[in-house]
């Protein structure tokens, strides 16, 4: 039975509640976030919004405060619950805070930020790999009214350096060293190196992950020995409810990563609401989201889902295969999971290692299982479901992406019970109106079809702009499908009406759950001195899901060796981007598939790369078709 019937839904069952959520969306809606947020001063509208023209906005007039959502309200009434465990890398050596220190360190951190001049409205960037201080920083950025924006700790300074210019940070929030894999990480040294050409970094707060000593700048602070002056109480900032919570970079088909921006009190609702039903998560569950802090997956059910829902949560420092292929399954008999959510591309990986790994240790404890970041193919689903949950956890499929902050398309929104099928992710969320599209931009109403997949109406989680770019927001999502969120993604519709997803509709890829364009991986390439052009091309990948097949045009001018090219190539993707963007293949080509115009033919390489070669279609608006041969010769030779 959902608890929703006490917020004067007056609705019992589940698909009445489904259907209301979707055609009643505003009494929905307010009815939950009055019963499920704390408010210093309620909201007086539901929603504003207008897709088509790109404004989004919930529970205006409301005033709240994100940390005392996740964290002052469950310290009244249970003060010594378990907020966070963190699993550190080294195995065995787990750490756990109680909600009364989770509050303790945020209210220090908050206070440190504010006498060292962060403002409401600032954005503090963190570089930080999944630990507790890495979400104190972020609570204590959301306590402050500051907005948050966590970079991936694996990415490069270049990479850093741009998602700090943009977003322009004042204050960069780091750890001497990361741990990952027994590996030691030098991300002190990747700020340092970052923040060269950041004009705006005034500081830099250094945390120790390791005992090993860095050199410190006058702009670095001592983070711990900072935060031990400071006092546990820090007065909480009342915040609008759109107000910005946070921006998180992500990839999009062209041009630069862009900010996407989420805000308060909608965000929250929708992180907490989605975390509770879609994995049917109850009080004293351990829940354990292995995703990194940043990614969404990391931010909304790692962080701020869990403790909102006054939840125990799992932030996972470790990899699937350290220090062998059972720390998961280890993991999971020590520390009681009771929720596991995880990424297709560690299942495949996992597999390929054989059962003996999982059965080593108790899983019993094991209720639901998640997938979340990209198809998971029927084998992966089977194993998972199967051996790792002895075929009685459900697997639920979780579709979402960052632009929807929080999870769209799942099995089991509303009902346990309900009936799951294999590698689908079903059913919409509570309020979520999924449509496909046809290639003319109508609606498609029948079952047993595909097309692209849009969000008929707003929902509390979207995202709200693309910070310094709200045209290009509303370029990307309002305007391709007018009146409609468009997500980017192609989708199925069987004949009971589930949906299942079919992969991106534009040139982003997914690399072991990594989103990124292949615009952004050329612009790399391109860079090298001895590259003309270069085209880059997903293509399927057993483990990774996707890996990146890069074809590459040398300059005729100069005489080098395609093997130091290569070993470029490698060099500048890690330098720019991170290590996941290297590609798996590099094919020399004399030239490329173009049109008379000069456009290159991505189909016929797609085609090439994913040996359709029957399925090349029209060639005719080729500038030279013999180029083709020369390409699947190229392929043939390479493989
Ligand atoms: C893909 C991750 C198939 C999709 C939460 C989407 C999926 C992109 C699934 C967003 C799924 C995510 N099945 N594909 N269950 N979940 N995707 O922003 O292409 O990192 O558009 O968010 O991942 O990636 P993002």
């Amino acid at each position: 039975m959902l608890p929703l019937g006490s917020c004067g839904v007056g609705v019992s069952d589940r698909s009445d509640l489904q259907d209301f959520s979707v055609c009643s969306s505003d009494s929905f809606w307010a009815a939950v976030a009055r019963q499920r947020l704390s408010w210093i001063r309620p909201f007086h509208t539901v929603q504003d919004c207008d897709l088509s023209q790109g404004r989004i906005r919930w529970f205006e007039g409301g005033k709240l405060n994100v940390s005392v959502n996740c964290l002052d309200r469950h310290v009244h009434t249970c003060p010594e619950r378990v907020a966070v465990i963190w699993e550190r890398d080294e195995p065995k050596s787990e750490v756990k805070l109680s909600y009364r220190q989770l509050l303790e360190m945020t209210c220090r951190l908050g206070n440190l930020l504010r006498r060292r001049g962060v403002k409401k409205g600032d954005c503090v960037t963190i570089y930080m790999p999944p630990c507790p201080l890495a979400v104190a920083s972020m609570l204590a950025c959301a306590r402050i009214g500051a907005a948050h924006n966590v970079v991936f700790a694996g990415f490069s300074a270049d990479a850093l350096a741009e998602r700090i210019r943009d977003a322009q940070s004042s204050t960069v929030i780091t750890v001497n060293q990361g741990v990952r894999g027994g590996k030691v990480i030098e991300l002190k040294k990747t700020v340092d190196a970052a923040i060269q050409s950041c004009p705006t970094v005034q500081q830099v707060f250094v945390a120790m992950r390791t005992e090993n000593p860095v050199v410190m700048t006058a702009k670095d602070v001592a983070m711990e020995e900072e935060m031990a002056k400071e006092d546990t109480v820090c007065e909480p900032a009342g915040m609008d409810s759109e107000d910005t919570l946070f921006l998180l970079y992500t990839s999009g088909s062209t041009g630069k990563p862009k900010g996407l921006v989420h805000t308060q009190a909608g965000y929250l609702l929708y992180a907490a609401l989605t975390h509770r039903y879609v994995f049917s998560y109850h009080d004293g569950d351990v829940f354990s989201c292995v995703a990194d802090i940043g990614w969404i997956t990391g931010h909304s059910y790692s962080v701020y889902g869990p403790l909102a829902n006054g939840g125990t949560t799992v932030l996972f420092e470790s990899t699937p295969i350290y220090p062998d292929p059972g720390r998961y399954w280890e993991m999971v008999q020590r520390l009681k999971i009771n929720q596991f959510y995880g990424a297709p591309t560690a299942i495949r990986l996992l597999l390929k290692y054989g059962d003996k790994w999982v059965h080593k240790y108790d899983r019993s404890t094991l209720k639901t299982l998640g997938s979340v970041g990209e198809p998971i193919n029927t084998e992966a689903w089977e194993w998972y479901h199967r051996v790792v949950g002895q075929g009685r956890c459900p697997v639920v499929d979780t579709w979402w992406q960052t632009e929807t902050g929080g999870i769209c398309i799942a099995p089991r929104p509303a009902d346990p019970d309900a009936e799951i099928v294999p590698g689908m992710a079903m059913r919409p969320f509570f309020g979520i109106k999924p449509v496909l599209m046809d290639t003319e931009g109508k609606v498609v109403t029948s079952n047993d079809t595909s097309g692209a997949l849009c969000i008929a109406q707003p929902w509390p989680g979207m995202a709200r702009t693309i910070h310094n770019d709200p045209q290009r927001f509303t370029e990307t999502y309002c305007q391709p499908y007018p009146g409609y969120f468009f997500t980017g993604d192609g989708a199925y519709r069987s004949k009971e009406g589930y949906y299942q997803i079919t992969g991106r509709l534009d040139d982003v890829i997914n690399v072991s759950g990594h989103r990124i364009g292949t615009a952004e991986i050329e612009d790399v390439l391109n860079q090298c001195s001895a590259v003309a052009e270069s085209a880059v091309i997903g293509f399927s990948h057993s483990i990774k899901g996707q890996g990146i097949y890069a074809f590459v045009v040398l300059k005729k001018s100069i005489d080098v060796q395609e093997a130091d090219v290569t070993r470029q190539i490698n060099d500048m993707a890690s330098k720019k981007i991170a290590k996941y963007a290297c590609p798996d293949y590099i094919q020399f080509a004399q030239r490329l598939p173009k049109t008379r115009s000069g456009k290159i033919m991505r189909r016929v390489l797609r085609k090439v790369v994913d040996s359709e070669l029957e399925g090349l279609g029209d060639l005719s608006t080729l500038d030279d078709p013999e180029v083709v041969q020369e390409i699947i010769q190229g392929h043939h030779d390479l493989l």
